[in-house]
């Protein structure tokens, strides 16, 4: 096996060049790598990672080598890797797998590439990684410490091993960090998924009807983004809170099918599938443009579009196709229905980035330093480690903020002082 596979070894410079300007803006995360280059609290084990390859995933691989991890790495999205931070990443002797446009077969034989260096510790976005261990190598579970995983979906999934009693290995939830979820999902997932929308088609997004399918973390960002740039936005949920959230957060809110009717715009970021099916393509009208954030490809109905269009034409080369149906209509999807900020741009801003990487690298060290008291399941990490982010990144950003008195302690942890 080779130790990279990637692009083009030449974009290596523009990697260097990429990952520079990340760390400008990922201060918190290169605090973290202070703290590890002299305490290597990573020494002599290995982390396999199957996480989008970005210029900001390569700084935190860069923070998990100077804590002395052995590292390789994979995409989790056949359309998201940047092939100059690869290129870079293979030319400081990191194991790297991937490039964009891979193919499926690609996709899982880098993965098992990963798999091959045998991990202690594995990261995830997604939760592939995991699941493929388990199904096909299970042997090597007894030689890994735990796993960290990036994502909703991935969450989701690694649930769904629990509760049936397959999870062989502690995993903790970076999502579930406040710094991670109420901040990459929210402010990352609003900004970049527009960002992937302008890019991809160039729409003037003032004026249009954008629905956005799922009012969680993610689709709260969206909605506010998109509402930013002039859109009349309506919200479509299954979750009653959620909906009344929308509601009171300003949106309409309606049934994907009424919807459909009136969408210029649709974006899914719901970690659900077929939320744009038959029915839904079927009302919209001819020219809508769909795009998904969700983690996965098959939140649009992309196999029956594929099966059904009579013609498919890329009409950009930043990934946006005309496909056009038997009965005349057209609809616009950018991004092949993956990822649309990673797929069309450049995934999350940096600044969001350094929050939840500092939570996988403090994620793996507080699996490696409690590897002897945790259990099988999905764990979330002490509220310390979760407020010390914060911490870093306030740190970071210059700010100072108001610390409690004695007496305000004392208040804030005892009943007897009332009306
Ligand atoms: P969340 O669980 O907070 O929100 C999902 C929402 O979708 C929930 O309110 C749920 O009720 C709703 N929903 C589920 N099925 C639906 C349906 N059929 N129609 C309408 N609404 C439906 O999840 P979160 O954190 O917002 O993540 C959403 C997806 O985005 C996941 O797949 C996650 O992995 C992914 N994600 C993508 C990122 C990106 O960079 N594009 C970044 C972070 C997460």
């Amino acid at each position: 096996m080779d130790n990279y596979t990637v692009k083009d070894i030449s974009l290596a410079e523009k990697g260097f060049r990429n990952i520079e300007w990340a760390e400008q803006e990922m201060g918190a995360l290169l605090k973290v790598r202070k703290e590890f280059s002299s305490e290597k609290p990573l020494d002599g084990l290995r982390v396999g990672m199957a996480l989008h390859i970005t210029k900001e995933t390569a700084v935190l691989v860069e923070t998990l080598r100077a804590g002395g991890a052995d590292v390789a790495i994979c995409s989790c999205n056949p359309l998201s890797t940047q092939d100059d931070a690869a290129a870079a990443l293979a030319e400081k002797g990191v194991k790297v797998y991937g490039f964009k446009g891979e193919s499926i077969d690609e996709y899982y034989t880098f993965l098992r590439n990963v798999i091959s260096i045998q991990p202690h510790i594995t990261i995830d976005d997604g939760c592939d990684l995991v699941s493929e261990i388990h199904t096909n190598y299970p042997d090597m579970i007894d030689g890994i410490i735990g796993g960290c995983e990036e994502t909703t979906t991935g969450i989701i999934r690694l649930r769904a091993m629990e509760q049936d009693n397959a999870l062989k290995y502690p995993i903790v939830a970076v999502n579930d960090n406040m710094t991670k979820h109420l901040m990459d999902n929210y402010y990352g997932t609003g900004q970049s998924t527009m960002d992937g929308i302008l890019r991809a088609s160039n729409i003037l997004i003032a004026g249009k009807k954008v629905v956005v399918a799922g009012y969680g973390s993610c689709g709260k960002g969206v909605s506010m983004r998109a509402r930013g740039l002039g859109a009349n936005v309506i919200v479509t949920e299954v979750d009653p809170f959620r909906a009344l959230q929308a509601v009171m957060d300003g949106f309409r809110v309606m049934k994907m099918v009424d919807a459909a009717n009136e969408g210029d715009i649709f974006i899914t970021v719901t970690g659900d599938k077929h939320v744009l099916n038959e029915d839904v393509f079927a009302r919209m009208k001819s020219g809508a443009i769909c795009a998904n954030a969700g983690h996965f490809d098959n939140e649009i109905d992309m196999e029956y579009c594929s099966r059904e269009a009579e013609s498919v034409t890329r009409m950009r080369d930043s990934i946006f196709d005309k496909y056009e149906f038997k009965d005349g209509k057209t609809l616009f999807i950018a991004g092949e229905g993956r990822l649309v900020n990673l797929a069309c741009a450049e995934g999350h801003p940096s600044q969001v980035m350094s929050l939840s990487f500092c939570g996988q690298a403090l994620a793996v060290r507080y699996l490696v330093d409690n590897r002897d008291a945790l259990e099988n399941r999905v764990i979330t990490l002490p509220e310390e480690i979760d407020s010390r982010i914060a911490s870093l990144q306030i740190e970071a950003l210059g700010i100072e903020i108001d610390t409690l008195t004695q007496e305000q302690r004392k208040y804030l942890s005892s009943w007897s002082e009332g009306t």
